[in-house]
């Protein structure tokens, strides 16, 4: 949909804007104490470093005496020197020490809190983190186990690939669903909301008869966006339920690279230890069959929802959420408009397909 004319969107699957927020810049294991790492996020340059402390910085790439990638430098105690005249700078971007003069001058780099969490590196892309990192709602104080699952380049916009959760008609039409997907949601904060499947009933198939003592009694599914850009996933029956986090970011051109975290809390000893590989293990297969149907569509998908329907109520939903966020430009990370103090004002018509149902207008959420 994006920015095109006759669109009510100006935020979402906009090739050149992303939400202000924490997004995921590389994985913490891929960092050791006293690397430096070229990371491209977002469309900026930055050097990402980890400290003898062991405590990682974020700074803007190019260093300011002429230009060098700071990533060819070497980390200093809790700084990092410049490869080419060996400037130093601290961990604010402070320059601290020009060897050539024995002293520091007011040079200063931009640098961007940065912090780990599930195994990544996740860099605020603003001065001052406004809100929280993402996490599972379910394990929000709750230390977790980790693995990796893919990193992935796909063909659209990271917002539209995110709806693919909640886009309730494809659990029917593509993953072959025997019941109708019905979802309520809870707004957490400006940057994030929950859409949790409600529905219940219906015994009409073989497969129902199945699931449905799990699934009336005990079943969950539940998405929780953050930022427009990540998703924590919370699906299965209580007594155990799967953690899978799907952090995406654009790259230029309105595409996506994504890596999928799956995740469970964290279990005592050597027995905690090897059943939540297990648990691991399944959560990636339950992953995979729910990212298998959809692969190609988002290749080549141009997504408009020209005709959206009452089924598509979330997505549109989601749509608003996005738009109440703040907008930054993808490179320099500037706001590309003040953020909305208001709900979302327009409103957008749907139709039932054939039910001749009087014209709905959907409230923001
Ligand atoms: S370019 Fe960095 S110190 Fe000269
Ligand atoms: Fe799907």
């Amino acid at each position: 949909m994006s920015s095109k004319a006759g669109t009510w969107t100006e935020t979402f699957n906009h090739p050149d804007r992303f939400i202000q927020g924490w997004h995921w810049a590389l994985r913490s294991r891929d960092l050791k104490v006293g690397q430096v790492k070229p990371v491209q996020l977002l469309g900026r340059e930055l050097a990402i470093y980890r400290n003898q402390d062991g405590q990682v910085v974020a700074l803007d790439a190019y260093c300011p005496h002429m230009g060098a990638h700071l990533a060819e430098g070497k980390v200093d105690g809790t700084g990092i020197r410049c490869f080419f005249h060996n400037w130093k700078f601290d961990s604010q971007g402070h320059c601290v020490d020009v060897p050539c003069l024995g002293k520091m001058i007011p040079a200063k780099l931009s640098s961007w809190p940065a912090v780990e969490h599930y195994g990544l590196i996740w860099v605020w892309t603003g001065e001052t983190p406004q809100q929280s990192l993402p996490f599972v709602p379910e394990l929000e104080h709750t230390h977790c186990d980790v693995m990796f699952g893919s990193h992935f380049f796909k063909n659209c916009h990271p917002n539209v690939l995110l709806i693919n959760a909640i886009d309730a008609q494809h659990f029917n039409t593509v993953h072959n669903f025997p019941i109708q997907i019905v979802f309520r949601t809870e707004t957490l904060h400006r940057n994030a909301i929950t859409f949790s499947n409600t529905t219940r009933g219906g015994d009409e198939s073989w497969l129902m008869r199945l699931i449905l003592p799990f699934y009336k009694n005990e079943g969950t599914y539940s998405m929780c966006y953050w930022y427009g850009s990540t998703g924590t996933v919370t699906l299965g029956p209580d007594f155990l339920h799967f953690y899978i986090m799907f952090t995406l970011r654009l790259l230029e051109g309105g595409k996506t690279e994504g890596q999928t975290v799956l995740i469970t809390k964290k279990r005592p000893g050597l027995l905690g230890w090897l059943l939540n590989r297990l648990i691991l293990f399944v959560t990636q297969l339950v992953g995979n069959y729910f990212a298998k149907g959809d692969t190609q569509v988002f290749q080549t998908i141009k997504f408009n929802l020209k005709t959206p329907t009452k089924a598509d109520q979330s997505i549109v939903q989601f749509m608003q959420h996005v738009e109440q966020q703040q907008p930054l430009a993808w490179g320099t990370w500037e706001p590309t408009s003040e953020l909305a103090q208001a709900p979302v004002t327009e409103k957008l018509q749907t139709n039932s397909g054939t039910q001749p149902e009087p014209e709905r207008v959907w409230e923001a959420v």
